[in-house]
């Protein structure tokens, strides 16, 4: 009898430094990646130290709109997640847009920009919302005048763009803000360094959430780095979600492909840092993480997640918050005579 427990001994001792292949840590390794430390290269569009940091004050240069009031901050603001905390955003005019503004921390870990992937890549959407009605309602010339008008610009150009004759171009707004938005990245969650092999930084709780999260079937549409951002998929898998999250009118990636089967898809969204971007969906409608998670469950997996299961879910998903970035707020060039003046 003695042989025999000192026999299991050994193996539950072996079986606790091998991990085996079922092992939580082995299986999230395998389905997620942590963020990187550094900022991902851009192949067509090299950083520079003078690059991002013109592109930031951009980002937060409300001179882009025609208003000179929103800046891209306004609905990505750094400080809170890179979110508006509004349902849907409110641009020109008070205007209220049709979707949730997504998060810009680690979006340049996304296949594609916006909720219907309609911009390949950081750049091309960024041309997107300073000439959008219902956002920063300019357009290309006019922002072209004030940024020529604004005399401290042109050497800020010159210096992020030293090979372009005339540098001040609608192109290079968009390339320098792309830059910018790269650095925008949250390493070090608490769930990274568990990816990394912290194990006891996960209480019980985070990793039956986890669990949970990778055995019931989420992880198939929220994995790799950003936990999503990966793929499209229709919103209503199982189960059509309430006309108020999923409102009829927005068919989704359907007005990018106009393929029947793309009605109500939509990019599964990146969940680092979801505490700090309520409310959720494209629609914006539901503020509570529990809610979300419990419509996922039904939605797209056709299974009801109870309280507990939900609660545990939410847990594991709060380990995804990450470094915020340091940003230091930029002092913008001023106006001249020649600046347009603010059209509201
Ligand atoms: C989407 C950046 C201005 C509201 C996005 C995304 C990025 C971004 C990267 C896509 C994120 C993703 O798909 O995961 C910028 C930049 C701006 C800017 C660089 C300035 C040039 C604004 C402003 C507003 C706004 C001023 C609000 C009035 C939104 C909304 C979406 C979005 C609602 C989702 C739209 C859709 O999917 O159709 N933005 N944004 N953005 N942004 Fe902005
Ligand atoms: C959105 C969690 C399963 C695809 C979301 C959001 C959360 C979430 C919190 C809102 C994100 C935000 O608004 O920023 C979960 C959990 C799941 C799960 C906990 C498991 C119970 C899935 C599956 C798929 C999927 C299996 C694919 C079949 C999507 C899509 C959206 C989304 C496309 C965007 C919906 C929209 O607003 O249009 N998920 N998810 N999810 N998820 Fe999941």
């Amino acid at each position: 009898k003695w042989k025999i427990s000192c026999g299991i001994m050994v193996l539950m001792l072996a079986g606790g430094v091998a991990w085996g292949k079922d092992d939580i840590m082995s299986q999230a390794r395998a389905i997620f990646k942590p963020v990187p430390a550094k900022p991902p290269v851009l192949k067509e569009n090299p950083s520079t130290p003078a690059k991002i940091e013109l592109g930031k004050m951009l980002f937060f240069d409300p001179r882009l709109s025609s208003s000179n009031l929103i800046s891209c901050n306004t609905c990505h603001n750094v400080g809170l997640g890179g979110v508006d905390i509004q349902e849907t955003s409110v641009g020109h005019g008070w205007q209220k847009g049709p979707r949730n503004a997504p998060t810009v921390l680690n979006a340049v870990f996304n296949l594609a920009q916006f909720w219907d992937g309609r911009a390949k890549d950081l750049e091309a959407q960024a041309k997107g919302p300073v000439q959008a009605s219902v956002e920063m309602n300019n357009k290309p010339e006019r922002v072209l005048e004030t940024l020529n008008s604004i005399p401290g610009y042109l050497p800020l150009f010159k210096k992020a763009f030293p090979r372009d004759k005339d540098p001040i171009t609608f192109d290079n707004m968009a390339r320098a803000i792309e830059v910018f938005e790269a650095t925008l990245i949250t390493p070090d969650s608490r769930f990274d360094r568990f990816l990394k092999g912290d194990r006891k930084v996960l209480a019980a709780k985070e990793q039956e959430g986890l669990r949970l999260f990778m055995d019931k079937g989420c992880s198939a549409c929220h994995n790799g780095v950003n936990i999503g951002g990966t793929g499209y998929f229709p919103f209503g898998v199982k189960e059509s979600p309430a006309a108020d999250v999923r409102p009829t009118e927005d068919l989704g990636r359907f007005k990018v492909t106009n393929t029947a089967a793309d009605k109500y898809v939509f990019k599964s969204p990146s969940l680092r840092n979801i505490e700090l971007t309520p409310p959720y969906f494209h629609s914006g409608k539901v503020w509570k993480l529990g809610d979300a998670v419990e419509i996922m469950g039904a939605a797209q997996l056709g299974i009801t997640l109870n309280d507990d299961e939900a609660g545990k879910i939410v847990a594991f998903l709060k380990t995804l918050n990450g470094k915020q970035p340091k940003v230091v707020y930029p002092i913008m060039p001023p106006n001249s005579d020649a600046t347009p003046k603010p059209m509201l």
